[in-house]
């Protein structure tokens, strides 16, 4: 497939975008008393507002290349537009070859549907035959380690689980061109590890990949070069090092704020972490609630760190809300040595549910960070399935009451927990459980 020469680009191109620029409409609804609401037809007025402006790319085969920048910089609707889901609004994109995209958690994907009916769907969808997906079906199941959900509807599987059926689809095609954009975070490490593995054996077999990951420590890992986009333009496009210290001076996360490419290099860095057990020191990303929990943070300091720093943790819930923080005392950093520091959780609180964790090197006295960064999805919190993202003790009591609350003081005011299950007769049930976890 696609072996011709393409008209756009070198002759080795097989991705090529010439002058792309993409322009979304952007709607305001004037603010308006709630009776003209009621009353008068919306005045919905628009602006322009160009996500993409004259994008030049050309990607040759067989090239891994990281796609990196801020929120809203422009990076999906890039790949959209490269997969075809998305036309340009000026400029010409063209790509050679059978394209496996992951777009968006769950694009392509019914969620009325089953897992097994969703590979057969988007496995045609990507261009396989019903023949070649029975032939791979099994596979595509084991790869992504969903034996057990594949006749579930796939509106209940979770993120991670939407991801690695994604993957595990996306890499059974066969593609020429793989464009990824920022989904191995979802999955846990060891489906991570499998994608990496899966990006490394499509690397030598000369398949083409785009990718886009705010894990900018992958970036110099596994791609030649970097394209950073920042509001819709090209601000780098070459070495994968120098891209990221780029995006990070432009994020404000470099260890030298000047931004340059380069000066980075000479402070502090988190440049690494692992979550284990503190019993066996092996690495771990699933816990109990009253488990020990240890995280090893690696710093590494440059020609000329900065005099102490220290290193703080947050646990975040899924909405970056911290859970708890962890600071250390100020430590020295030598030049040119990397440290880790390890923090120990003494016993893991009762938490469901997936969390991410995010690693700050600040100066003591002013508080501002040396470096940043986030790992998303870091770790699961095992509790029972659907309660909610903490346990909470609580009682569910069905009788007549109103006897009780005459009898009781007008000042009492105690709040009961739990409601109880309307069903049920004059019974009483006590769990643990609350809200169901929100879906992102
Ligand atoms: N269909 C759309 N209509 C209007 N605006 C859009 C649309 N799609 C994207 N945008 C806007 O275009 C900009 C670029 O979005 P895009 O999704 O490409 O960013 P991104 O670089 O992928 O960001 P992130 O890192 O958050 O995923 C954003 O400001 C976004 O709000
Ligand atoms: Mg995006």
């Amino acid at each position: 497939m696609g072996t011709s020469t393409p008209d756009l680009g070198g002759p080795d191109s097989v991705i090529s975008a010439r002058g792309v620029s993409k322009r979304f409409l952007i709607y305001h609804q004037r603010a308006t008393s709630l009776k003209e609401r009621l009353v008068q037809t919306k005045r919905v007025t628009h602006e322009d507002f160009w996500a993409l402006r004259d994008v030049d790319l050309e990607i040759g085969t067989g090239q891994t290349v990281g796609l990196i920048g801020a929120n809203g910089s422009g990076k999906s609707t890039l790949l959209k537009l490269l997969a075809g889901i998305l036309e340009p609004t000026r400029g010409r994109v063209k790509v050679l070859g059978r394209i496996a995209s992951l777009l968006e958690l769950g694009a392509g994907f019914n969620g009325e549907l089953s897992g097994r009916d969703n590979i057969y769907l988007n496995a045609s969808i990507l261009g396989l035959s019903r023949r070649e997906i029975e032939r791979n079906f099994d596979e595509i199941v084991a790869f992504s380690g969903l034996e057990q959900f594949i006749d579930n509807q796939i509106k209940h599987y979770s993120s991670g689980q939407y991801v690695r059926l994604g993957f595990a689809i996306a890499v059974h095609v066969n593609p020429d061109i793989l464009l990824v954009d920022e989904v191995l975070a979802v999955g846990d490490e060891a489906f991570q590890k499998k994608c990496l593995d899966k990006i490394a054996e499509f690397q030598a077999r000369g398949c083409t990949i785009l990718f886009v990951t705010h894990a900018l420590d992958l970036i110099p890992r596994l791609c030649t070069r970097a394209v950073v986009l920042d509001h819709g333009r090209v601000l780098h496009d070459g070495d994968p090092l120098e891209a990221t210290d780029k995006l990070r001076g432009l994020l404000g996360t470099a260890a030298d704020q000047t931004g340059g490419a380069g000066t980075a290099a000479s402070s502090l860095r988190i440049s690494g972490a692992r979550l284990y057990d503190p019993a066996s020191a092996a690495q771990k990303g699933e816990f109990r609630a009253g488990e020990p929990m240890g995280i090893e943070i690696d710093v590494t300091a440059g020609a000329e760190p900065p005099a102490a720093a220290s290193v703080r943790l947050a646990i975040t819930g899924p909405v970056d809300v911290p859970m708890w923080v962890m600071d250390t005392e100020p430590q020295r950093f030598e030049a040119g040595t990397t440290s880790t520091i390890r923090f120990t959780v003494k016993e893991l609180p009762p938490l469901q549910g997936i969390y991410a964790f995010a690693v700050a090197l600040r100066d003591p006295a002013r508080g501002v960070a040396y470096d940043a960064r986030r790992f998303g999805e870091a770790f699961r919190a095992v509790g029972a399935d659907d309660r909610g993202l903490i346990d909470v003790a609580w009682t569910a009591d069905r009788g007549k009451f109103e006897e009780e609350r005459n009898r009781a003081k007008p000042t009492t005011s105690r709040g009961t927990a739990g409601r109880g299950p309307s069903s049920s007769t004059s019974t009483s049930s006590r769990g643990t459980g609350s809200g169901r976890r929100p879906r992102r």
